[in-house]
């Protein structure tokens, strides 16, 4: 089942494929070309995602939009900003993602740094989250193939908080990404972070950046239990690709000399990914990602001022949370 959009084809073969085939027959997909509908996928993604820092600007993502490709005599990367809307057959909106693709024309490598994906919640688990996942595939091969390159090399990447043992929130991202392939970056080997996007001369403070996880899906190379040294590096300088638009050039070399220090520590190649639950029963898997954990790998002025707690207790009860003991008969 394909639109020109969503080929569901491109799901991980975990994925309930009839499930986003039957969505697709139910929702349309459009991709945003117009303010009016980029004002339309925008409110509910700022109503997400606001409060917490974990989305651009307003007038950086508008500039995006009206923009089209985006070089800097820095990168022979051309980046490029996507958004999506789902509609239910009444024409309302059941969901919205956006994306930013990143396509090195000289390696034929693009990242797609998948920045927000919402599926309203009257629409979950229905399939329409998968659509949302497919999408980016086809958005990386046309901007490829716009860029010359006819077999790209397409690497997934989103980015998440980690783990707090009663955030089921979060805990439900992961079991979705974990059906659509996704594994995680080792927070050891790459302790990464997203820029602070706050507009930091008009608030006269320095940045802090975002400690977050990193998961990947390597397309075409699904259950993939590693990823090769030189695609975690080239991983980094893509989305910094992309970042060094709208982030001053010291906060990115602040988070890449962070993230990049810690591999270079780490001499193995392939280096192993960490394998997310893709059920309840297997949250024990997400014993690197907890909070406490990973946010230890940070400087502390990146953290805030919270204590950390022990990682092997927030375990301890994340898999209580999410396996509570049966009722007697
Ligand atoms: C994350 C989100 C996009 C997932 O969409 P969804 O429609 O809720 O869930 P999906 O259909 O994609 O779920 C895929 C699989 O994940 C697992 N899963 C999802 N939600 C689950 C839950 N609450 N409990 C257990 N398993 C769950 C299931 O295996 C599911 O497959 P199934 O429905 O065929 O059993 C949606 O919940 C959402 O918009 N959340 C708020 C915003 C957000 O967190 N966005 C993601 C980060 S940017």
């Amino acid at each position: 089942m394909k639109s020109p959009l969503v080929d569901v084809d491109d799901l991980a073969p975990g994925e309930n494929h009839g499930k986003a085939a039957t969505a697709l027959t139910r929702y349309t997909v459009e991709e945003v070309t117009t303010e009016a509908a980029f004002d339309e996928g925008l409110a509910p993604l700022n109503a997400q995602f606001l409060a917490t820092g974990e989305i651009e600007r307003e007038d950086v993502l508008r500039t995006w939009l009206r923009a089209g490709f985006r070089t800097s005599p820095a990168t022979p990367i051309a980046a490029r900003y996507h958004m999506l809307l789902v509609r239910d057959a009444d024409g309302t909106l059941a969901a919205v993602r956006d994306c930013f693709t990143a396509t090195d024309p000289t390696t034929g490598r693009v990242v797609v740094l998948l920045s927000h994906s919402l599926v309203l919640p009257q629409h979950r688990r229905t399939g329409v989250g998968a659509l949302l996942r497919a999408c980016p595939v086809a958005f990386a091969r046309a901007d490829a193939k716009a860029l010359g390159v006819t077999h790209p090399k397409i690497l997934l990447f989103a980015e998440m908080e980690p783990i707090e043992p009663h955030n089921r929130t979060t805990v439900t991202r992961v079991l979705a990404y974990a059906r659509a392939g996704f594994r995680a970056i080792p927070p050891t080997s790459l302790p990464y972070a997203q820029p602070d996007f706050r507009d930091l001369d008009a608030l006269g403070v320095g940045p802090v950046p975002l400690p977050f996880l990193c998961l990947i899906r390597q397309i075409g190379e699904d259950g993939r239990p590693d990823a090769p040294r030189a695609t975690i590096e080239a991983l980094v300088r893509h989305v910094q690709a992309i970042h060094l638009h709208h982030c001053a050039p010291g906060q990115l070399a602040t988070i890449r000399d962070h993230a990049l220090g810690a591999l270079a520590r780490d001499s193995r190649d392939p280096i192993p990914l960490v394998r997310l639950p893709v059920a309840p029963s297997e949250v024990s898997l997400l014993e690197p990602l907890m909070y406490s954990r990973v946010f230890a790998l940070y400087p502390s002025t990146w953290i805030g001022p919270l204590p950390l707690g022990d990682a092997d207790l927030e375990t301890t009860l994340l898999v209580a949370n999410w396996n509570p003991p049966k009722e007697r008969p």
